[in-house]
Parts: structure tokens; C-alpha cells; sequence
């Protein structure tokens, strides 16, 4: 597997809405799983999306167990996630700091739901169906947002959270 690079912000494909995936456990699925992973753990990513190494399919990958880029937020296992749907468990939301691989060196401050159950397959098509919190919650409604074409700074609502890191 390798090391992609990563689209950035402003390029059509990461507003381009991702199709699902229709065969599981195939060769090109795992390509794509071990590119994404390469590429996440090269850039020190809590998850990335495949339309991120420009492949509009509905995978994401997410999880860390001690993040430099999240130093404070609590450990998410890490997860391989096919197809998934998202729904929300309570109306409260709550503001956060996120970063994005495809938009360097910023961050700003994004409304999430605080609690959410959320469905989907793992590589081989095994179903998977977790109930989550907080920061867990927070990076599966960033990575799938990635398939519908959505960039965080799309959510902002204050911007003046919005800046670089440095
Ligand atoms: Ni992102």
C-alpha cells in the first residue's frame, strides 16, 4: 500500500457526493483501505475519507490512541467504515475544535451532535452499529460529511474561531 496525497480544499472532488459500496472484501477495497490508513498514519490523522485520496466511494477510517493533533480528546478505536448513515440521539449539539488532512494548517470551531448511533459494514460486510459520544461522535460526522461533499468550514457558524494553528 501507499502514501497518497491528499486533495485540498478546492478541488471539485471533495464537494463531489461519494457512491456506495457495492462489493465487499474485494482487492481494490483493500488497496483502497491500506492507502487510506498509510496516509492517515503519514500525516498523523484522526481519520480521513477515500474522496480525500480523490476516490469517491463511501469508505472512511478513523481512530487514534493519542493524537498530536488532538492532544486533550480521549482515545477512538479504530474503525474501518463502509456505507455508513449517521443518527442523531439527542438535539444537542456542541461546539469543538476540528482540523481537516484537506484543509492545512486551520482550524475552527464546528457544531456536532453530542450523541449518535451509527450503522454501517466493516471490510468484509460485517454490519457495525455503535452507540457514541463527544469527541468518538464528533470524527464520524466529520469523516462522513466527506462523502456528501461537505468540508468542515462549511458548518462554521463563528468564524471568528477560523485561523491558522501557527
Ligand atoms: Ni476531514
Amino acid at each position: 500500500m501507499s502514501i497518497k496525497s491528499v486533495l485540498k480544499m478546492g478541488h471539485p472532488t471533495l464537494l463531489s457526493k461519494s457512491e456506495e459500496v457495492s462489493q465487499f472484501d474485494t482487492p481494490e477495497l483493500h488497496t483502497l483501505i491500506g492507502d487510506m490508513k498509510d496516509t492517515m498514519t503519514y500525516l498523523n490523522g484522526a481519520g480521513i475519507a477515500a474522496p480525500q485520496i480523490g476516490v469517491l466511494k463511501r469508505v472512511v477510517i478513523f481512530g487514534f490512541e493519542n493524537n498530536v493533533r488532538y492532544p486533550s480528546e480521549d482515545s477512538v478505536p479504530f474503525t474501518i467504515l463502509l456505507n455508513p448513515t449517521i443518527e442523531p440521539l439527542s438535539e444537542d449539539m456542541e461546539e469543538g475544535i476540528e482540523g481537516c488532512l484537506s484543509v492545512p494548517g486551520l482550524s475552527g470551531s464546528v457544531p456536532r451532535y453530542t450523541k449518535i448511533r451509527y450503522r454501517g459494514f466493516d471490510p468484509e460486510g460485517e454490519a457495525i452499529d455503535r452507540t457514541v459520544t463527544d469527541f468518538h461522535a464528533r470524527v464520524v460526522q466529520h469523516e462522513c460529511d466527506h462523502l456528501d461533499g461537505i468540508l468542515y468550514p462549511a458548518r462554521i457558524r463563528d468564524f471568528s474561531t477560523f485561523g491558522f494553528i501557527e
